[in-house]
């Protein structure tokens, strides 16, 4: 028998906390009709299937209502985000109690398993193993995306060869659009193939006014931050470290933010203001010298500084080196062979000669192991990858060498001793925290529900999310009422709006309005791992940011 750790053994048993609009007998109530967030006439013209349709929500209901057994699938898309397994078991149960002949299929590692035809099926037996446990590891996932007519069209094979006539598609902004394009295919084309999204990511990216939180953000940010308050305690005891974290969250900086207003570190740098400002490299570093500088003035060599993966894109001079970058060694590409040729000591050299002259200053300020960095790892699309990139370390290096500036022109009175640290995989499958573990399961639950009705082209909705669970708020949102259409790869293209940091947010300014504070005393908040069982008030709080936002 397999062995299971004892926390996993007793949070099998865990039963999520079911919203009381989805208990029982369930009446669905359709809303007003919608329009998509901006470009309404653009979206309205690409999705004549369905655009407009109502927003819907659940109510307790009087009239139960006989559904036949359904046949559903499912996929898992994108980076892992803790509550996975739980979506997929209130699918389970959720098609269960619709009928209980309804069956549901995995489709193996991704959206690629569902174009090449691998599969399967999700029995009570696998579905329990697997109830609230982080990971996607009950079929994999994957980040092939489905937006092309071919991959709808082999899809429909499957589904129409096991009788499927819902798939649920759980993702983030890009896997959810490609939802609704998928879920417009196949209305426009009388296919009798639903398609429903699911908001996953710890990025905490796919958000707006009707999906209050994506799923996964909350336990990987308690994940982070009890790690973080860790190294605040350790900081705080040894005296002798700054500690640099960069934080996963890819272009958004939530996950920094969210952090920062659980720990209260001495510097948090957010991207989308660094943008804002147009800040350079220069003046971030300008900035972090000048709080550690005045730390030690009053004797503290040491703190703790949370920056966010997607930095470098944000920073106006870099965004443009990184372009640079990206046509010259564009995969295949005559430079890139030329490139490739040459001897590795003699290629950041050459980077430096084919670059504009601002660029190419850029470029040979930056520490040597990050010039390489830069040429080398790129993606499958021959583009610099960002979150591959040790900003961490490119900031602790330059700051070192402003403050030895600092030191000669007597502006520095300090020692700077520095570690660094990266979090993202750490918190990306820990087992979901009770927000986390009751919010999927719901999410699960509900697209059931628009499943029966026979809904398609709508995101699983459930809100009003810092109220207690049974008070939730669950149905569904039209995919497309989140759409706008985006400049992406040289072409218009309709999109789900990104939720980047909102600077006129309440989270933000909460956030502004502290750190000053924060930089130059000590209020580290130690907030520990991840509670499971205990007092609700430790147990089943929700994020900082949801709290500020939603007061
Ligand atoms: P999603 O947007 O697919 O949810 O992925 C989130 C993320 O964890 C980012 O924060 C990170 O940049 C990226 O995945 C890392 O991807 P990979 O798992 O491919 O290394």
């Amino acid at each position: 028998m397999t062995k299971i750790s004892a926390l996993q053994r007793e949070r099998a048993n865990y039963q999520p906390k079911i919203p009381e609009s989805i208990r029982g007998i369930v009446k669905l109530v359709e809303g007003e009709k919608t329009r998509s967030a901006a470009n309404q006439d653009e979206i309205a013209r690409l999705f004549p299937a369905t655009y407009g349709l109502p927003i819907i929500t659940f109510e307790k209901g009087t009239k139960k209502i006989d559904f036949p057994p359904v046949n559903v699938g499912v996929v898992l898309s994108g980076g892992q985000a803790p509550g996975g397994h739980n979506v997929i078991s209130g699918l389970f149960d959720g098609i269960k109690a619709v009928h209980s002949r309804s069956r549901l299929y995995g489709f193996l590692g991704g959206p690629e398993g569902l174009m090449d035809h691998r599969y399967m099926e999700l029995t009570a037996e696998i579905v329990d193993a697997y109830r609230n446990t982080g990971g996607f590891d009950i079929i994999g996932s994957g980040r092939t995306k489905l937006d092309e007519t071919e991959q709808f069209d082999k899809s429909l094979e499957i589904l129409k060869d096991l009788d499927i006539t819902a798939l649920v598609i759980i993702g983030g902004d890009d896997s959810n659009t490609n939802a609704a394009i998928l879920a417009e295919y196949y209305a426009a084309n009388k296919t009798g193939v639903q398609v429903i999204g699911c908001p996953k990511t710890i990025d905490g990216d796919l958000k707006n006014g009707m999906i209050e939180a994506s799923f996964g953000f909350d336990t990987a940010t308690k994940v982070y931050s009890g790690l973080i308050g860790n190294i605040q305690r350790d900081a705080n005891s040894a005296k002798k470290y700054w500690h640099f974290i960069k934080l996963m969250g890819r272009s958004a900086s939530h996950i920094a933010l969210e952090c920062a207003l659980k720990t209260q570190p001495n510097i948090t740098l957010i991207s989308e203001e660094v943008a804002d400002r147009n800040q350079t490299l220069d003046d971030i570093v300008e900035h972090m010298a000048a709080v550690i500088a005045a730390r030690a003035e009053d004797g503290n060599n040491f703190g703790v500084a949370l920056i966010p993966e997607g930095l470098i894109e944000y920073i106006p001079e870099m965004s443009i080196l990184i372009r640079e970058l990206n046509e010259l060694l564009a995969e295949g590409s005559e430079l890139e062979k030329e490139f490739k040729m040459l001897k590795k000591s003699r290629r950041n050299e050459w980077v430096a000669s084919q670059l504009t002259k601002k660029s190419a200053k850029v470029f040979n300020s930056l520490p040597s192991g990050i010039r390489t960095q830069l040429t080398l790892d790129r993606d499958p699309h021959g583009n610099v990858q960002v979150s591959m990139i040790e900003t961490e370390k490119l900031l602790g290096e330059m700051v070192k060498s402003k403050l030895q500036q600092m030191t000669r022109s007597g502006k520095y009175v300090g020692k700077f001793g520095i570690q660094y640290h990266f979090f993202g995989y750490e918190g990306r499958c820990a087992a979901p925290s009770n927000f986390d573990a009751d919010y999927t399961y719901a999410l699960g639950y509900t697209a059931s529900g628009l499943i029966a009705h026979k809904k398609t082209g709508y995101m699983t909705s459930v809100r009003n999310l810092t109220a207690p669970s049974s008070e939730w708020i669950t149905g569904g949102v039209p995919i497309t009422m989140m759409m706008n259409v985006e400049r992406r790869k040289a072409q218009q293209k309709p999109v789900i709006q990104k939720a980047l940091v909102n600077l006129k947010g309440a989270p933000f300014k909460y956030f502004v309005s502290k750190r000053g504070e924060w930089a130059h005393g000590t209020h580290f908040v130690y907030p520990g791992p991840i509670q499971y069982f205990g007092p609700s008030s430790v147990c089943d709080i929700p994020t900082e940011t949801l709290l500020l936002e939603k007061n």
